[in-house]
């Protein structure tokens, strides 16, 4: 199956699991679990806004770190920036973060409420170059799949 039609499915995937709880916990480590599998990622995982920090949320994969200072690494640019970050050789990215020295590849797609990022789907490749602009839209709905239903 291409990349787009596994998306496909999984939006509507993250639709059922987010209108069928309220609890915003549980769907993110519900939606982790579905987009990890489903695609068959290093890490994939939330990272959540707390004062000027990001706190490690629901996630799957190798253990994470747990706090990211605003601005740093590439979930700390994309909360700065506002905006989906692909970084194709993450040792080419300046400030990246290590979690994990088998982390070649990141997306980094903020969720968006009224504008204010509350934090970030963040997903990690073993592989150089795994995302591209199918990923980054793909995500981009599964986020505002998530605000849409979720309190923040
Ligand atoms: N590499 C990330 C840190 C989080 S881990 O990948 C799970 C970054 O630079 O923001």
């Amino acid at each position: 199956m291409e990349k787009k039609e596994k998306y496909a499915l999984l939006a509507a995937q993250v639709e059922a699991l987010a209108s069928g709880e309220t609890n915003r916990t549980a769907v993110l480590a519900n939606v982790a679990a579905a987009i990890h599998h489903e695609m068959n990622f290093f890490w994939t995982g939330f990272y959540l806004v707390e004062g000027q920090q990001l706190v490690v949320g629901p996630f799957q994969g190798p253990v994470a770190c747990y706090r990211i200072p605003r601005g740093r690494g590439v979930c700390g640019a994309a909360w700065e920036q506002g905006k989906t970050l692909v970084v194709p050789d993450v040792e080419q990215f300046p400030g990246h973060i290590a979690c994990s020295s088998l982390s070649k590849s990141e997306i980094v797609v903020p969720l968006l409420a009224d504008g204010v990022v509350k934090g970030v789907l963040d997903i990690d490749s073993d592989r150089l170059g795994t995302f591209d602009d199918v990923d980054a839209q793909a995500l981009e709905n599964i986020c505002r799949i998530l605000t849409k239903h979720l309190d923040f």
